[in-house]
């Protein structure tokens, strides 16, 4: 995942460069990673009424695809996504599988949508990433109908996700350039606080705010786990400029931490998320306060 960056700039950077790059090269392993997550969210889909969807920061579209499959033809599913890379590999995908999903490439932030043109509005790990929270989430509230459901699945903290943070912290003593994290900043972990994503929301004219910690049991095969440790997160985004001596003693510092998590052919963690609900009021209530988050 993207380490905390601060401007839209730098976002759009990473999701269309580096860190983009990643995910398309690792979509195998992270969709079986996150495929509970994504099952919770079309579960999510398939108790409500809703049959237009908009699925946020959809990257190669495996959300997007599993509901767009769920609603058939009684509904649709779109997909927005800053990153070009991410949603190239979501269009291919959606035409290899003969479905019908469809994608956006824009901003979310800012994206002139129609209003109210969504029942639901969904994210799989998708909304950190934001220059401005608020700006954000009151743009969607604006997309949705007028009693939509908003969900979507955020990290908790990084000491709650032990298993995201491995690799840098088995890296760090070898790579002194590794990336620090920057709490609050647009990043993986920007919603660890359940009271700031709380007061976006409300700030944003959502209503009806239930957020959950959910502890889930995630997978992905041992053959995946260095491919995995090697491109994403902070460590991901430096490895490639250090030297191949340090480099290969880096990946094996970082497997061998990973060691308690490896068992036979399958590696297995709890990912320390959020399940975060919110209704759009049917009187929509304007942003409280238009200020960055
Ligand atoms: C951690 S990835 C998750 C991708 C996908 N939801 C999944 O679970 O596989 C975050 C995604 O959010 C996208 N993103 C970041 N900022 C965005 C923005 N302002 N508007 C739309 N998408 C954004 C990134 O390009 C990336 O695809």
């Amino acid at each position: 995942m993207s380490v905390a960056h601060q401007t839209d700039d730098e976002q759009t950077k990473l999701w269309n460069g580096h860190s983009g790059r990643a995910w398309v090269e690792t979509q195998q392993v992270l969709d079986q990673m996150f495929k509970p997550l994504e099952d919770l969210l079309v579960e999510a889909v398939s108790a409500g009424s809703g049959h237009r969807v908009l699925d946020v920061g959809c990257g190669t579209g495996s959300t997007t695809l599993a509901v767009a499959r769920l609603l058939g033809e009684k509904g649709r599913c779109v997909g927005i996504d800053i990153s070009e890379p991410m949603l190239t590999a979501a269009r291919a995908r959606a035409e290899r599988e003969d479905t019908p999903a469809s994608f956006i490439h824009a901003n979310a932030q800012d994206h002139a949508f129609e209003p109210a043109s969504f029942d639901m509005v969904i994210s799989r790990f998708g909304v950190m990433f934001f220059g401005d929270f608020v700006r954000a989430f009151a743009n969607l509230r604006r997309a949705a109908r007028d009693d939509a459901e908003l969900r979507f699945v955020a990290w908790r903290s990084p000491s709650e996700n032990p298993f995201m943070t491995t690799a840098e912290r088995a890296a760090a003593p070898l790579l002194p350039n590794l990336p620090a994290r920057r709490p609050d900043a647009p990043g993986q972990f920007a919603f660890a606080d359940q009271r700031r994503v709380h007061r976006i929301l409300e700030e944003s004219g959502w209503d009806e705010i239930d957020i959950r910690p959910i502890d889930v049991a995630c997978t992905l095969p041992e053959k995946g786990l260095v491919r995995y440790l090697t491109r994403l997160g902070p460590l991901g985004l430096i490895l490639h400029e250090a030297d191949d001596r340090t480099r290969t003693q880096v990946i094996e510092t970082v497997r061998a931490a990973f060691e308690p998590y490896v068992h036979g052919a399958e590696v297995r963690f709890t990912a320390a998320c959020w399940m975060v609900g919110a209704r759009a009021p049917s009187a929509p209530a304007e942003p409280k306060d238009a200020a960055s988050a």
